[in-house]
């Protein structure tokens, strides 16, 4: 028997359609750099699977105080795979931490699927992200001491849920794993183990996956295998993901990179190639690094990673 999440806040206002595209999305191949971000709808529609409003978070108090979030305004679109990128302390992990509720945000509003997460108490935090969200790290966070199916269905067992076969089938075709199934992640490669991850991310087919750095353990040819493998989950499966990198190669295989500096989103791209971001990159450094958010014009502190 599954355990919904009870009592889910649901998410203030209705959904309804938005065409606030911005122009400088389409890639014509004139500017190079980042785009402005994108505006945000005040109440984003049915292609939104996630969205925070004024998202703070600040870690600590007083004089020691970071301000991790200093106001995030973000959707991300249902059935895209999103990038996160920016450099090292710039609010990555805390931003997709905030969405997954895994950290509670010190002010703001965050809804996935419809659940109003910023809302939730531990209990409901703890289903949604059981029942609703998949999870990749970097630490590809295998049980040894099971096989590779083991490790994929893990969850649903924990969760007492039964394994459709059907979707097991697809999500171990779809990662290249039928002939790795009964290997410990002792005899996987790394690339393989971080395939058996997001097999399990899958497997419970969640709203959407977050991802946070999950080929920074990865050469470059497994991070090929993992990151093909993220993209297909999107195209073939439909699946929602977001993901935090700082490669410039990784983040080429999102529909959209998302910058952010000091707690801000300061820009994004769509349909992203290597030199694409990388020119973003070198746009956000040569603004030099802002003092430390506290005026709000302060764009961008892109000291690179
Ligand atoms: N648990 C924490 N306690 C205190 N400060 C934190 C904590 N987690 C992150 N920070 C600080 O918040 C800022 C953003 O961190 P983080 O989101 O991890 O950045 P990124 O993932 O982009 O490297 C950094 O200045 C970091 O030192
Ligand atoms: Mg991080």
């Amino acid at each position: 028997m599954s355990t919904p999440p009870e009592r889910t806040p649901l998410s203030p206002s209705p959904p309804r359609r938005r065409d606030l595209r911005s122009s400088a999305e389409t890639d014509d191949g004139a500017h190079h750099g980042l785009d402005a971000p994108a505006p945000v709808a005040e109440s984003p529609g049915e292609e939104t699977i996630a969205w925070a409003r004024g998202l703070v978070k600040v870690y600590g108090e007083g004089s020691t105080a970071v301000r991790a979030l200093d106001g995030v305004d973000v959707d991300f679109a249902r059935a895209e795979l999103t990038a996160i990128m920016g450099p090292s302390g710039s609010g990555k992990s805390t931003l997709m931490h905030c969405m997954a509720g895994l950290d509670h945000a010190t002010s703001g509003t965050v809804v996935v699927d419809q659940a109003v997460v910023s809302r939730m108490k531990e209990r409901q935090l703890t289903a949604l992200r059981r029942t609703r969200l998949g999870f990749v790290f970097q630490a590809f966070n295998l049980v040894p001491t099971l096989t590779a199916a083991e490790n994929i269905t893990l969850p649903l067992d924990i969760a007492r849920r039964p394994v459709d076969r059907e979707h097991f089938d697809t999500v171990v075709r779809a990662v290249g794993l039928e002939d790795r199934l009964t290997h410990r992640p002792s005899e996987l490669s790394g690339g393989q183990q971080q395939r058996v991850a997001c097999a399990r991310a899958l497997m419970a087919r969640p709203s959407v996956i977050f991802a946070d750095e999950p080929t920074g353990n990865l050469d470059s040819r497994s991070s090929a295998e993992v990151l093909t493998f993220l993209r297909r989950s999107v195209d073939a499966l439909g699946q929602s993901v977001v993901m935090v990198t700082h490669d410039p190669t990784a983040a080429s295989y999102a529909h959209r990179v998302l910058f952010l500096a000091d707690g801000r989103l300061v820009g994004e791209l769509r349909s992203p190639t290597p030199g694409r971001i990388l020119d973003a990159l070198g746009t956000l450094s040569a603004r030099g690094p802002s003092s430390q958010a506290t005026e709000p014009t302060a764009a961008a502190a892109a000291t690179a990673t």
